[in-house]
Protein backbone atom coordinates (compact mmCIF):
# COMPACT_ATOMS: atom_id res chain seq x y z
CA UNK A 1 0.00 0.00 0.00
CA UNK A 2 1.34 3.35 -1.20
CA UNK A 3 -0.52 6.23 0.95
CA UNK A 4 -0.30 7.53 4.36
CA UNK A 5 -3.25 7.22 6.88
CA UNK A 6 -2.82 9.56 9.54
CA UNK A 7 -3.38 7.20 12.99
CA UNK A 8 -5.76 7.79 15.45
CA UNK A 9 -3.35 9.25 17.63
CA UNK A 10 -2.88 12.10 14.84
CA UNK A 11 -3.73 15.88 15.06
CA UNK A 12 -5.73 16.76 11.99
CA UNK A 13 -9.17 17.67 11.92
CA UNK A 14 -10.78 14.62 10.40
CA UNK A 15 -8.90 12.78 14.11
CA UNK A 16 -9.07 15.01 16.79
CA UNK A 17 -11.99 14.34 19.59
CA UNK A 18 -14.40 15.71 17.44
CA UNK A 19 -13.75 13.40 14.73
CA UNK A 20 -17.44 12.49 13.43
CA UNK A 21 -18.13 15.97 12.86
CA UNK A 22 -16.70 15.75 9.69
CA UNK A 23 -16.11 12.47 8.88
CA UNK A 24 -16.09 10.57 5.68
CA UNK A 25 -17.77 7.38 6.48
CA UNK A 26 -17.94 4.17 4.31
CA UNK A 27 -21.02 1.66 4.87
CA UNK A 28 -20.19 -2.11 4.16
CA UNK A 29 -23.01 -3.94 3.54
CA UNK A 30 -21.00 -7.08 4.77
CA UNK A 31 -22.94 -10.12 2.77
CA UNK A 32 -22.18 -8.20 -0.12
CA UNK A 33 -18.64 -6.62 0.16
CA UNK A 34 -15.66 -9.22 -0.24
CA UNK A 35 -15.99 -12.87 0.32
CA UNK A 36 -12.67 -13.93 1.79
CA UNK A 37 -13.76 -17.99 2.40
CA UNK A 38 -15.20 -18.65 -1.10
CA UNK A 39 -18.63 -19.61 -0.09
CA UNK A 40 -20.82 -16.58 -2.45
CA UNK A 41 -21.11 -14.75 0.53
CA UNK A 42 -19.53 -11.64 1.80
CA UNK A 43 -17.46 -11.45 5.28
CA UNK A 44 -15.00 -10.10 7.50
CA UNK A 45 -12.18 -11.83 6.07
CA UNK A 46 -13.18 -10.03 2.93
CA UNK A 47 -13.17 -6.51 4.81
CA UNK A 48 -9.89 -7.34 6.56
CA UNK A 49 -8.12 -8.34 2.94
CA UNK A 50 -9.94 -4.74 1.34
CA UNK A 51 -8.82 -2.59 4.43
CA UNK A 52 -5.79 -1.24 1.85
CA UNK A 53 -8.72 0.00 -0.38
CA UNK A 54 -10.51 1.40 2.25
CA UNK A 55 -7.45 3.46 3.51
CA UNK A 56 -6.54 4.37 -0.24
CA UNK A 57 -9.75 5.61 -0.83
CA UNK A 58 -9.61 8.06 2.19
CA UNK A 59 -11.95 7.79 4.47
CA UNK A 60 -12.27 8.57 8.08
CA UNK A 61 -14.77 5.30 9.34
CA UNK A 62 -16.60 2.52 8.23
CA UNK A 63 -20.06 1.90 9.09
CA UNK A 64 -21.22 -2.32 9.17
CA UNK A 65 -24.39 -3.22 8.79
CA UNK A 66 -25.50 -5.79 11.25
CA UNK A 67 -22.75 -8.39 11.39
CA UNK A 68 -24.63 -10.73 14.73
CA UNK A 69 -25.81 -14.31 13.80
CA UNK A 70 -29.25 -13.90 12.56
CA UNK A 71 -30.90 -16.31 10.10
CA UNK A 72 -31.35 -13.26 7.26
CA UNK A 73 -34.96 -12.85 7.76
CA UNK A 74 -34.15 -9.09 6.72
CA UNK A 75 -30.50 -9.15 6.02
CA UNK A 76 -29.22 -9.36 9.39
CA UNK A 77 -31.75 -6.72 10.98
CA UNK A 78 -33.29 -9.71 12.47
CA UNK A 79 -30.55 -10.67 15.20
CA UNK A 80 -30.47 -13.34 17.66
CA UNK A 81 -27.20 -12.93 19.82
CA UNK A 82 -26.12 -9.10 19.62
CA UNK A 83 -22.83 -10.43 21.47
CA UNK A 84 -21.71 -12.45 18.80
CA UNK A 85 -20.67 -12.52 14.77
CA UNK A 86 -22.67 -14.24 12.39
CA UNK A 87 -21.13 -17.58 11.53
CA UNK A 88 -21.44 -17.01 8.13
CA UNK A 89 -19.56 -13.99 8.09
CA UNK A 90 -16.93 -15.38 10.83
CA UNK A 91 -16.24 -15.17 14.46
CA UNK A 92 -15.91 -12.65 17.47
CA UNK A 93 -12.09 -12.82 17.05
CA UNK A 94 -12.27 -12.05 13.44
CA UNK A 95 -14.42 -8.70 14.65
CA UNK A 96 -11.24 -8.00 17.29
CA UNK A 97 -8.70 -8.50 14.66
CA UNK A 98 -10.85 -5.82 11.82
CA UNK A 99 -11.27 -3.48 14.89
CA UNK A 100 -7.68 -3.52 15.48
CA UNK A 101 -6.14 -3.19 11.94
CA UNK A 102 -8.98 -0.10 10.94
CA UNK A 103 -7.75 1.13 14.14
CA UNK A 104 -3.98 0.75 12.88
CA UNK A 105 -4.83 2.52 9.43
CA UNK A 106 -6.81 5.20 10.93
CA UNK A 107 -10.39 4.06 10.45
CA UNK A 108 -12.57 4.20 12.73
CA UNK A 109 -15.58 1.62 13.56
CA UNK A 110 -19.13 2.02 13.74
CA UNK A 111 -21.39 -1.11 14.06
CA UNK A 112 -24.84 -1.11 13.90
CA UNK A 113 -27.63 -1.87 16.79
CA UNK A 114 -31.09 -2.83 16.24
CA UNK A 115 -33.34 -2.37 19.27
CA UNK A 116 -36.13 -1.58 17.84
CA UNK A 117 -36.53 -5.66 17.40
CA UNK A 118 -34.66 -9.10 17.59
CA UNK A 119 -35.09 -11.95 15.46
CA UNK A 120 -37.70 -14.52 16.58
CA UNK A 121 -34.97 -17.16 16.97
CA UNK A 122 -33.29 -14.75 19.63
CA UNK A 123 -33.72 -16.98 22.99
CA UNK A 124 -35.75 -14.04 24.71
CA UNK A 125 -38.98 -14.76 21.69
CA UNK A 126 -38.08 -18.89 21.88
CA UNK A 127 -38.80 -18.53 25.81
CA UNK A 128 -41.77 -15.86 25.30
CA UNK A 129 -43.45 -18.55 22.80
CA UNK A 130 -43.02 -21.26 25.46
CA UNK A 131 -44.35 -19.01 28.04
CA UNK A 132 -48.15 -18.18 29.39
CA UNK A 133 -49.75 -14.91 28.31
CA UNK A 134 -49.05 -12.47 30.54
CA UNK A 135 -45.49 -14.20 31.86
CA UNK A 136 -42.98 -11.64 31.84
CA UNK A 137 -41.20 -13.35 29.10
CA UNK A 138 -44.04 -11.83 26.91
CA UNK A 139 -43.48 -8.86 28.41
CA UNK A 140 -40.31 -8.07 26.64
CA UNK A 141 -42.64 -8.14 23.51
CA UNK A 142 -45.63 -6.51 22.34
CA UNK A 143 -48.38 -9.52 22.70
CA UNK A 144 -52.04 -8.78 22.81
CA UNK A 145 -54.81 -10.28 22.65
CA UNK A 146 -57.01 -10.13 19.19
CA UNK A 147 -60.10 -7.95 18.74
CA UNK A 148 -63.02 -9.62 17.47
CA UNK A 149 -65.71 -12.38 18.68
CA UNK A 150 -62.67 -15.07 19.04
CA UNK A 151 -59.94 -12.65 19.02
CA UNK A 152 -59.26 -13.70 15.40
CA UNK A 153 -58.38 -10.25 14.58
CA UNK A 154 -55.31 -7.75 15.41
CA UNK A 155 -55.32 -5.82 18.08
CA UNK A 156 -55.02 -2.60 16.26
CA UNK A 157 -55.12 -1.60 12.40
CA UNK A 158 -51.03 -1.25 12.07
CA UNK A 159 -49.57 -2.57 9.45
CA UNK A 160 -46.00 -3.46 8.39
CA UNK A 161 -43.53 -1.42 7.22
CA UNK A 162 -42.53 -4.22 4.41
CA UNK A 163 -46.56 -4.69 3.86
CA UNK A 164 -49.42 -6.85 5.38
CA UNK A 165 -50.52 -6.78 9.23
CA UNK A 166 -47.85 -5.75 11.74
CA UNK A 167 -49.52 -8.33 13.70
CA UNK A 168 -48.65 -12.11 13.57
CA UNK A 169 -50.95 -14.65 15.29
CA UNK A 170 -49.25 -17.62 17.74
CA UNK A 171 -50.98 -20.99 18.19
CA UNK A 172 -52.17 -19.82 21.47
CA UNK A 173 -54.55 -17.03 20.11
CA UNK A 174 -52.38 -14.21 21.23
CA UNK A 175 -50.98 -11.60 18.42
CA UNK A 176 -47.72 -9.84 18.70
CA UNK A 177 -46.40 -6.97 16.96
CA UNK A 178 -43.58 -6.79 14.49
CA UNK A 179 -43.53 -3.33 12.23
CA UNK A 180 -41.31 -4.99 9.82
CA UNK A 181 -41.16 -8.60 9.11
CA UNK A 182 -42.74 -11.28 11.45
CA UNK A 183 -39.66 -12.76 12.24
CA UNK A 184 -38.93 -9.26 13.84
CA UNK A 185 -40.62 -9.43 16.79
CA UNK A 186 -40.85 -5.65 18.50
CA UNK A 187 -39.52 -5.49 21.91
CA UNK A 188 -41.00 -3.93 24.68
CA UNK A 189 -39.06 -0.64 26.08
CA UNK A 190 -41.44 -0.23 29.02
CA UNK A 191 -39.52 -2.82 30.56
CA UNK A 192 -36.42 -2.02 32.55
CA UNK A 193 -34.47 -5.13 31.31
CA UNK A 194 -35.01 -4.32 27.84
CA UNK A 195 -33.10 -0.76 28.86
CA UNK A 196 -30.65 -2.90 30.89
CA UNK A 197 -30.17 -5.25 28.19
CA UNK A 198 -28.78 -2.67 25.40
CA UNK A 199 -26.81 -0.84 27.70
CA UNK A 200 -24.97 -4.01 28.18
CA UNK A 201 -24.58 -4.59 24.85
CA UNK A 202 -23.48 -1.23 24.18
CA UNK A 203 -20.55 -1.70 26.89
CA UNK A 204 -19.75 -5.00 25.20
CA UNK A 205 -19.05 -3.76 21.64
CA UNK A 206 -17.25 -0.24 22.92
CA UNK A 207 -14.99 -2.37 25.54
CA UNK A 208 -14.45 -4.53 22.03
CA UNK A 209 -13.15 -0.98 20.56
CA UNK A 210 -15.54 0.46 18.41
CA UNK A 211 -15.94 4.14 17.91
CA UNK A 212 -19.54 4.28 17.77
CA UNK A 213 -23.41 2.79 16.79
CA UNK A 214 -25.86 2.88 13.99
CA UNK A 215 -29.29 3.11 15.25
CA UNK A 216 -31.79 1.24 13.50
CA UNK A 217 -35.22 2.82 13.62
CA UNK A 218 -33.71 4.91 16.11
CA UNK A 219 -37.17 7.04 16.33
CA UNK A 220 -39.45 3.69 16.95
CA UNK A 221 -38.91 2.21 20.26
CA UNK A 222 -41.37 3.79 22.43
CA UNK A 223 -44.80 3.05 21.13
CA UNK A 224 -48.00 4.46 22.44
CA UNK A 225 -49.14 2.70 25.62
CA UNK A 226 -52.57 2.43 24.44
CA UNK A 227 -51.43 0.89 21.13
CA UNK A 228 -54.25 3.00 19.28
CA UNK A 229 -55.32 2.68 15.38
CA UNK A 230 -53.49 4.78 12.97
CA UNK A 231 -56.54 5.46 11.27
CA UNK A 232 -56.51 7.53 8.63
CA UNK A 233 -53.39 9.90 10.26
CA UNK A 234 -50.47 9.70 8.15
CA UNK A 235 -48.35 13.12 10.19
CA UNK A 236 -47.48 11.55 13.82
CA UNK A 237 -47.59 7.88 13.78
CA UNK A 238 -48.25 6.03 17.25
CA UNK A 239 -45.18 3.94 17.30
CA UNK A 240 -43.02 6.77 15.87
CA UNK A 241 -41.17 9.57 17.58
CA UNK A 242 -43.13 9.47 20.64
CA UNK A 243 -41.31 11.68 23.18
CA UNK A 244 -40.13 9.16 25.22
CA UNK A 245 -37.60 7.55 23.37
CA UNK A 246 -35.36 10.72 24.00
CA UNK A 247 -35.10 9.67 27.71
CA UNK A 248 -33.46 5.84 26.39
CA UNK A 249 -30.63 7.77 24.17
CA UNK A 250 -29.91 10.49 26.96
CA UNK A 251 -28.97 6.95 29.17
CA UNK A 252 -26.71 5.75 25.53
CA UNK A 253 -25.21 8.95 25.77
CA UNK A 254 -23.68 8.70 29.48
CA UNK A 255 -22.20 5.41 28.44
CA UNK A 256 -20.68 6.76 25.27
CA UNK A 257 -19.37 9.42 27.27
CA UNK A 258 -18.06 7.52 29.90
CA UNK A 259 -15.30 6.06 27.83
CA UNK A 260 -11.95 8.66 27.70
CA UNK A 261 -12.05 8.76 23.71
CA UNK A 262 -15.20 10.31 21.82
CA UNK A 263 -17.63 6.81 21.12
CA UNK A 264 -20.66 8.36 19.27
CA UNK A 265 -24.71 7.45 17.72
CA UNK A 266 -25.90 8.35 14.57
CA UNK A 267 -29.66 7.23 14.59
CA UNK A 268 -31.85 6.13 11.75
CA UNK A 269 -34.57 8.35 11.87
CA UNK A 270 -36.96 8.67 8.56
CA UNK A 271 -39.30 11.92 10.25
CA UNK A 272 -41.08 14.32 8.08
CA UNK A 273 -40.23 17.38 10.39
CA UNK A 274 -36.54 18.75 10.63
CA UNK A 275 -37.41 20.36 13.94
CA UNK A 276 -38.45 17.25 15.60
CA UNK A 277 -35.63 15.81 14.00
CA UNK A 278 -33.39 17.74 15.65
CA UNK A 279 -34.64 16.93 18.94
CA UNK A 280 -32.08 13.69 18.63
CA UNK A 281 -28.99 15.49 18.28
CA UNK A 282 -29.39 17.37 21.29
CA UNK A 283 -26.23 18.00 22.92
CA UNK A 284 -27.14 15.42 25.93
CA UNK A 285 -28.72 12.73 22.83
CA UNK A 286 -27.41 11.72 19.51
CA UNK A 287 -24.14 13.21 17.88
CA UNK A 288 -25.59 12.84 14.56
CA UNK A 289 -28.70 11.34 11.70
CA UNK A 290 -28.80 10.63 8.64
CA UNK A 291 -30.05 13.71 6.34
CA UNK A 292 -32.79 11.16 4.46
CA UNK A 293 -34.32 14.61 2.88
CA UNK A 294 -31.50 15.34 1.06
CA UNK A 295 -30.83 11.44 -0.25
CA UNK A 296 -35.10 11.79 -1.20
CA UNK A 297 -34.89 15.01 -2.80
CA UNK A 298 -35.00 15.51 -6.75
CA UNK A 299 -31.79 16.51 -8.37
CA UNK A 300 -33.12 20.22 -8.72
CA UNK A 301 -30.88 23.20 -7.52
CA UNK A 302 -33.70 24.81 -5.49
CA UNK A 303 -35.13 21.93 -4.15
CA UNK A 304 -32.00 21.22 -2.79
CA UNK A 305 -30.83 24.96 -1.68
CA UNK A 306 -34.08 24.36 0.16
CA UNK A 307 -33.38 21.17 1.70
CA UNK A 308 -29.86 21.82 2.30
CA UNK A 309 -31.20 25.38 4.11
CA UNK A 310 -33.62 23.42 6.61
CA UNK A 311 -30.93 20.98 7.29
CA UNK A 312 -28.46 23.78 8.22
CA UNK A 313 -31.33 25.62 9.87
CA UNK A 314 -32.68 22.73 11.98
CA UNK A 315 -29.02 21.46 13.02
CA UNK A 316 -27.83 24.99 14.21
CA UNK A 317 -30.20 25.57 17.34
CA UNK A 318 -28.76 22.00 18.94
CA UNK A 319 -24.90 22.01 17.21
CA UNK A 320 -25.33 19.47 15.65
CA UNK A 321 -23.04 18.60 12.60
CA UNK A 322 -25.61 17.79 9.48
CA UNK A 323 -24.93 14.56 7.48
CA UNK A 324 -25.17 14.10 3.79
CA UNK A 325 -25.85 10.86 2.13
CA UNK A 326 -26.57 10.01 -1.23
CA UNK A 327 -27.37 5.79 -1.10
CA UNK A 328 -27.59 3.24 1.49
CA UNK A 329 -28.65 -0.37 1.55
CA UNK A 330 -32.30 0.66 1.33
CA UNK A 331 -33.11 3.08 -1.44
CA UNK A 332 -32.48 2.90 -5.26
CA UNK A 333 -29.01 3.67 -5.89
CA UNK A 334 -28.49 7.45 -7.30
CA UNK A 335 -27.19 6.38 -10.66
CA UNK A 336 -30.21 5.32 -11.24
CA UNK A 337 -32.93 7.71 -9.72
CA UNK A 338 -30.54 10.70 -11.41
CA UNK A 339 -30.58 9.12 -14.98
CA UNK A 340 -34.24 9.08 -14.34
CA UNK A 341 -36.80 11.26 -16.94
CA UNK A 342 -39.20 12.72 -14.51
CA UNK A 343 -39.24 12.01 -10.76
CA UNK A 344 -35.24 11.88 -9.98
CA UNK A 345 -36.19 11.76 -6.28
CA UNK A 346 -36.42 8.44 -3.75
CA UNK A 347 -39.87 7.59 -2.44
CA UNK A 348 -40.49 4.16 -0.62
CA UNK A 349 -44.11 4.62 -1.71
CA UNK A 350 -43.30 4.26 -5.20
CA UNK A 351 -39.27 3.45 -5.99
CA UNK A 352 -40.13 3.65 -9.80
CA UNK A 353 -38.76 0.58 -10.80
CA UNK A 354 -38.19 -0.21 -13.92
CA UNK A 355 -38.66 3.77 -14.92
CA UNK A 356 -36.24 4.36 -18.58
CA UNK A 357 -32.86 4.91 -16.66
CA UNK A 358 -30.31 7.21 -19.13
CA UNK A 359 -26.92 5.77 -17.22
CA UNK A 360 -24.88 8.10 -18.55
CA UNK A 361 -26.96 10.98 -17.34
CA UNK A 362 -26.86 9.85 -14.19
CA UNK A 363 -23.14 8.87 -13.67
CA UNK A 364 -22.49 12.66 -14.92
CA UNK A 365 -25.15 13.51 -12.10
CA UNK A 366 -23.79 10.96 -9.78
CA UNK A 367 -20.39 12.52 -10.13
CA UNK A 368 -21.19 16.06 -9.78
CA UNK A 369 -23.72 15.29 -6.42
CA UNK A 370 -20.57 13.22 -4.96
CA UNK A 371 -18.71 16.79 -4.80
CA UNK A 372 -21.48 18.27 -3.79
CA UNK A 373 -22.02 16.19 -0.50
CA UNK A 374 -17.92 16.17 0.30
CA UNK A 375 -17.75 19.77 -0.15
CA UNK A 376 -21.45 21.00 2.38
CA UNK A 377 -20.68 21.18 6.04
CA UNK A 378 -20.50 18.09 8.36
CA UNK A 379 -20.30 14.33 7.74
CA UNK A 380 -20.47 12.24 4.62
CA UNK A 381 -21.81 8.57 4.13
CA UNK A 382 -20.27 6.76 0.85
CA UNK A 383 -22.58 2.99 0.41
CA UNK A 384 -20.47 0.97 -1.01
CA UNK A 385 -19.97 0.71 -4.68
CA UNK A 386 -21.33 4.13 -5.13
CA UNK A 387 -17.40 5.38 -5.80
CA UNK A 388 -17.30 2.70 -8.11
CA UNK A 389 -20.45 4.32 -9.91
CA UNK A 390 -22.90 1.48 -9.14
CA UNK A 391 -25.98 1.01 -10.76
CA UNK A 392 -29.08 0.01 -9.27
CA UNK A 393 -29.78 -3.54 -10.78
CA UNK A 394 -33.02 -4.09 -11.34
CA UNK A 395 -33.50 -6.97 -13.49
CA UNK A 396 -32.40 -9.64 -10.36
CA UNK A 397 -34.31 -12.66 -10.99
CA UNK A 398 -37.51 -12.86 -9.35
CA UNK A 399 -36.59 -16.46 -7.85
CA UNK A 400 -33.67 -15.31 -6.66
CA UNK A 401 -34.83 -12.04 -4.63
CA UNK A 402 -34.22 -12.47 -0.77
CA UNK A 403 -35.39 -8.85 0.40
CA UNK A 404 -38.44 -9.56 2.71
CA UNK A 405 -40.06 -6.70 0.77
CA UNK A 406 -40.79 -8.78 -2.28
CA UNK A 407 -42.72 -11.62 -0.90
CA UNK A 408 -44.71 -9.16 1.87
CA UNK A 409 -45.87 -7.09 -0.76
CA UNK A 410 -46.30 -9.77 -3.29
CA UNK A 411 -44.25 -8.43 -5.54
CA UNK A 412 -45.43 -5.10 -5.75
CA UNK A 413 -42.65 -3.64 -4.12
CA UNK A 414 -39.25 -5.06 -5.94
CA UNK A 415 -37.54 -4.54 -2.55
CA UNK A 416 -33.71 -3.79 -2.05
CA UNK A 417 -31.83 -6.08 -3.53
CA UNK A 418 -30.91 -4.22 -6.44
CA UNK A 419 -28.65 -1.92 -4.32
CA UNK A 420 -26.88 -5.05 -2.44
CA UNK A 421 -25.13 -6.86 -5.43
CA UNK A 422 -21.95 -8.14 -4.75
CA UNK A 423 -19.45 -5.95 -5.34
CA UNK A 424 -17.48 -6.20 -8.47
CA UNK A 425 -13.43 -6.13 -7.49
CA UNK A 426 -11.52 -7.28 -10.73
CA UNK A 427 -11.61 -9.45 -13.38
CA UNK A 428 -13.91 -9.48 -16.97
CA UNK A 429 -16.35 -12.01 -15.81
CA UNK A 430 -18.51 -13.16 -12.37
CA UNK A 431 -17.91 -13.25 -9.25
CA UNK A 432 -15.26 -10.22 -10.48
CA UNK A 433 -13.16 -11.01 -7.87
CA UNK A 434 -16.15 -10.73 -5.16
CA UNK A 435 -14.97 -14.46 -3.99
CA UNK A 436 -14.29 -17.88 -5.77
CA UNK A 437 -17.94 -19.01 -6.17
CA UNK A 438 -21.20 -17.71 -7.80
CA UNK A 439 -22.54 -14.93 -5.42
CA UNK A 440 -25.48 -14.57 -3.37
CA UNK A 441 -27.16 -12.01 -5.99
CA UNK A 442 -25.83 -12.02 -9.59
CA UNK A 443 -24.22 -9.60 -10.83
CA UNK A 444 -24.44 -7.89 -14.32
CA UNK A 445 -22.15 -9.04 -17.33
CA UNK A 446 -21.31 -4.93 -17.51
CA UNK A 447 -20.07 -4.51 -14.03
CA UNK A 448 -16.35 -6.22 -16.14
CA UNK A 449 -15.83 -2.21 -16.54
CA UNK A 450 -16.93 -0.79 -13.66
CA UNK A 451 -14.40 -3.09 -11.02
CA UNK A 452 -12.16 -1.53 -8.99
CA UNK A 453 -9.11 -2.94 -10.31
CA UNK A 454 -10.53 -1.79 -14.31
CA UNK A 455 -11.01 1.91 -12.23
CA UNK A 456 -7.91 1.68 -10.54
CA UNK A 457 -5.51 3.99 -12.84
CA UNK A 458 -8.39 4.79 -15.43
CA UNK A 459 -8.27 8.32 -15.59
CA UNK A 460 -11.15 9.91 -15.09
CA UNK A 461 -13.15 7.11 -13.58
CA UNK A 462 -15.24 7.38 -10.60
CA UNK A 463 -13.21 5.69 -7.91
CA UNK A 464 -10.59 8.07 -9.60
CA UNK A 465 -12.89 11.20 -8.89
CA UNK A 466 -14.05 9.96 -5.21
CA UNK A 467 -9.78 9.11 -4.50
CA UNK A 468 -8.91 12.70 -5.38
CA UNK A 469 -12.28 14.16 -3.75
CA UNK A 470 -11.68 12.50 -0.51
CA UNK A 471 -8.11 13.50 -0.60
CA UNK A 472 -8.73 17.09 -1.04
CA UNK A 473 -11.53 17.24 1.67
CA UNK A 474 -9.06 15.62 3.99
CA UNK A 475 -6.11 18.52 3.30
CA UNK A 476 -8.34 21.27 2.77
CA UNK A 477 -9.31 23.28 5.99
CA UNK A 478 -12.22 24.55 4.68
CA UNK A 479 -14.05 21.05 3.81
CA UNK A 480 -15.60 18.89 6.99
CA UNK A 481 -17.16 20.82 9.59
CA UNK A 482 -17.31 24.52 9.75
CA UNK A 483 -19.13 27.40 8.35
CA UNK A 484 -21.12 28.35 4.84
CA UNK A 485 -22.55 30.40 2.95
CA UNK A 486 -24.22 30.90 -0.35
CA UNK A 487 -23.16 32.43 -3.27
CA UNK A 488 -25.82 34.33 -5.03
CA UNK A 489 -26.17 32.68 -8.35
CA UNK A 490 -28.28 31.27 -11.12
CA UNK A 491 -31.52 29.49 -10.37
CA UNK A 492 -30.01 26.23 -11.55
CA UNK A 493 -26.69 26.58 -9.78
CA UNK A 494 -26.11 25.41 -6.57
CA UNK A 495 -22.60 27.51 -5.00
CA UNK A 496 -21.29 27.75 -1.88
CA UNK A 497 -18.24 29.31 -0.24
CA UNK A 498 -16.73 27.53 2.55
CA UNK A 499 -13.75 29.55 4.53
CA UNK A 500 -11.04 30.02 4.00
CA UNK A 501 -10.62 29.76 0.47
CA UNK A 502 -13.14 27.11 -0.96
CA UNK A 503 -16.05 27.67 -3.60
CA UNK A 504 -18.23 24.64 -4.77
CA UNK A 505 -20.10 25.27 -7.71
CA UNK A 506 -22.49 22.96 -9.44
CA UNK A 507 -24.90 23.20 -12.38
CA UNK A 508 -28.13 21.56 -12.66
CA UNK A 509 -29.19 23.42 -15.07
CA UNK A 510 -29.52 23.02 -19.28
CA UNK A 511 -27.04 25.27 -20.25
CA UNK A 512 -23.09 25.46 -19.61
CA UNK A 513 -22.28 28.41 -16.95
CA UNK A 514 -19.78 31.19 -16.44
CA UNK A 515 -17.35 30.25 -13.53
CA UNK A 516 -16.97 32.60 -10.59
CA UNK A 517 -13.39 34.87 -9.97
CA UNK A 518 -11.04 31.51 -9.18
CA UNK A 519 -7.42 31.24 -8.28
CA UNK A 520 -7.48 28.02 -9.52
CA UNK A 521 -9.04 24.88 -10.10
CA UNK A 522 -9.28 22.39 -7.61
CA UNK A 523 -11.40 19.49 -8.69
CA UNK A 524 -14.02 19.20 -11.26
CA UNK A 525 -16.78 16.07 -11.65
CA UNK A 526 -16.10 16.52 -15.96
CA UNK A 527 -14.18 18.47 -18.16
CA UNK A 528 -14.57 22.14 -17.69
CA UNK A 529 -13.83 24.29 -21.35
CA UNK A 530 -13.09 27.93 -21.88
CA UNK A 531 -14.23 28.99 -18.24
CA UNK A 532 -17.55 27.32 -18.49
CA UNK A 533 -19.13 24.62 -16.47
CA UNK A 534 -21.14 22.34 -17.95
CA UNK A 535 -24.86 20.84 -17.16
CA UNK A 536 -24.37 18.23 -14.12
CA UNK A 537 -20.90 19.20 -13.23
CA UNK A 538 -19.73 20.36 -9.88
CA UNK A 539 -16.42 21.87 -9.48
CA UNK A 540 -14.36 23.02 -6.61
CA UNK A 541 -12.60 25.98 -6.51
CA UNK A 542 -10.02 28.10 -4.58
CA UNK A 543 -11.16 31.57 -4.10
CA UNK A 544 -9.98 34.12 -2.15
C1 LIG B 1 -33.76 0.03 8.64
C2 LIG B 1 -32.69 -0.75 7.96
O1 LIG B 1 -31.84 0.13 7.28
C3 LIG B 1 -33.38 -1.72 7.05
O2 LIG B 1 -32.48 -2.37 6.20
C4 LIG B 1 -34.15 -2.70 7.90
O3 LIG B 1 -34.88 -3.57 7.06
C5 LIG B 1 -35.13 -1.98 8.83
N1 LIG B 1 -34.54 -0.86 9.47
C6 LIG B 1 -35.65 -2.92 9.89
O4 LIG B 1 -34.62 -3.26 10.76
Amino acid sequence: MTVSQPTLDDTSTQTTAAWWRGAAIYQVYVRSFADGNGDGVGDLAGVRDRLPYLAELGIDAIWFNPWYPSPMADGGYDVSDYRDIEPAFGTLADAEALIAEAHALGIRIIIDIVPNHCSDAHPWFVEALRSEPGSSARQRFWFSDGRGEHGELPPNDWQSRFGGPAWTRVPDGQWYLHLYASEQPDLNWTRPEVHAEFEDILRFWFDRGVDGFRIDVADGLVKHPDLPDVGEATDRLPYSDMDGVHEIYRAWRRIADSYPDKRVFVGEMWLPDPERFARYLRPDELHSGFNFDFLSCPWDAARLRAVIQSTMDAHAPVGAPATWVLSNHDVTRHVTRYGRAGDTGFDFADRRHGTVVDRELGTRRARAAALLTLALPGGVYVYQGEELGLWEVEDVPDELRQDPVWARTNGADPGRDGCRIPLPWSGTESPFGFGAAAPWLPQPAEWADYTAQAQDNRPGSMLQLYREALGVRRAEPALGDGPMEWVADLPEVIAFRRPPGFTCVVNLGAAPVSLPEHESVLLSSGPIEGGELPPDTAVWLRTR
